[in-house]
């Protein structure tokens, strides 16, 4: 639809005072003339959007341009979860990966879910099958089982609960016995043993499955630098990181845990061992900090952009739509259940 140029200069405006604190790439943010460009996208996809009671919701992850051009709601997986599950749009777009997309279509069956990357991955929810968590059952058999919310519908549904990184503790804790079968996250198994420990209610975690290649590059060396270079900084990590990583750190959870913690923080610099669009979103939000960043891009959640978000409203591609197996879906929707159950 064609705009005027007074719209699209207004546009262009909105999105600067959106973005002119947040970096486009290492040192440079983004500039109203990027902001321009992106403006008859923008007006585009959120007229689409009222057109067809459509809902955008976008993990954190993704790019600003999605995060605070055209989402309704940006979060972190279980925040999106909940959205997911109690939005009265007909169409909920699904900026983030397929997993994410996959539990809210669980969790709202009547609602048309699409996600504009298509099928993207994610290197902890690729790492496993149902039959893996099925060996695994039969060989510790009454053990408890709980899945990482990082992981297809197949093995949600071949689990007692599902958790998120902002939850994992506590429901680990709750389990009943001193044994645990965690999946498909190894270096969070070692962090749910360490903080059990910690708590005085130690179990013995079982772990299988592989780990997120974005949280696993980052090393002790990372903290140390960023320490040495930044007198006074405060290190984030988020709990994929590996465990002697968090150790060394200030703060240690989810997406939104570290938010909340910058945002009520006095501090002023922040280190953050996470992935980019965190720190695009509190660069954005908290403009009179500091934040510095060593590296760590997901290329699955930089798939989501404008072109296919507007492409996924008007008409979507086939791989973008997404379907769950009924009877898996209900499986899989009893564990994630369980999961808002116990984090109550
Ligand atoms: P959050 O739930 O903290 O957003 O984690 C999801 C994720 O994929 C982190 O890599
Ligand atoms: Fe998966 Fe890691 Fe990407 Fe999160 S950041 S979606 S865990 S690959």
């Amino acid at each position: 639809m064609p705009y005027t140029s007074t719209q699209l200069d207004a546009e262009a405006h909105r999105l600067y005072g959106l973005l002119a604190s947040v970096s486009k790439t290492r040192g440079e943010k983004w500039t109203l003339q990027e902001c321009a460009q992106l403006a008859p996208y923008t007006l585009e996809i959120n007229r689409l959007k009222k057109e067809k009671n459509a809902a955008i919701l976008a993990h954190s992850y993704t790019t600003p341009d999605l995060v605070y051009g055209v989402a309704d709601f940006r979060g972190d997986s279980f925040q999106l979860a909940q959205q997911a599950r109690q939005t009265t749009a007909d169409t909920i777009v699904f900026a983030g990966v397929w997993f994410m997309a996959e539990t809210a279509k669980i969790l709202n069956p009547t609602k048309q879910v699409v996600i504009p990357a298509g099928r993207a991955g994610c290197t902890l929810a690729d790492s496993m099958t149902a039959a893996d968590v099925q060996k695994l059952r039969a060989a510790y058999p009454g053990v408890p089982t709980l899945c990482y919310i990082n992981s297809s519908a197949e093995v949600k549904a071949q689990c007692d609960a599902c958790v998120t990184s902002g939850n994992v503790f506590d429901i680990a804790q709750k389990m009943p016995g001193d044994k645990l079968i965690f999946v498909p996250d190894m270096l969070m198994a070692q962090n749910i043993e360490i903080e059990l420990k910690r708590r005085g209610t130690p179990k013995e975690i079982i772990a299988s499955g592989g780990s997120c290649c974005v949280h696993d590059k980052y090393t002790q060396q990372d903290v140390e630098k960023l320490r040495a270079d930044h007198p006074g900084i405060v290190v984030l990590a988020h709990p994929e990181c590996a465990p002697q990583v968090c150790a060394l750190c200030d703060y240690v959870g989810s997406t939104k845990g570290m938010a909340d913690f910058v945002a009520r923080s006095t501090a002023t610099k922040f280190g953050l061992l996470t992935e980019q669009g965190l720190v695009n979103r509190l660069e954005a939000e908290h403009p009179a900090k500091q934040f510095f960043w060593p590296f760590g891009v997901c290329a699955y959640m930089k798939k989501n952009n404008l072109l296919n978000t507007l492409r996924a409203l008007v008409e979507p591609r086939p791989e973008q739509v997404v379907q769950v197996d009924g009877a898996v879906a209900q499986a899989a929707q009893k564990s994630i259940e369980k999961m808002f159950e116990l984090s109550k």
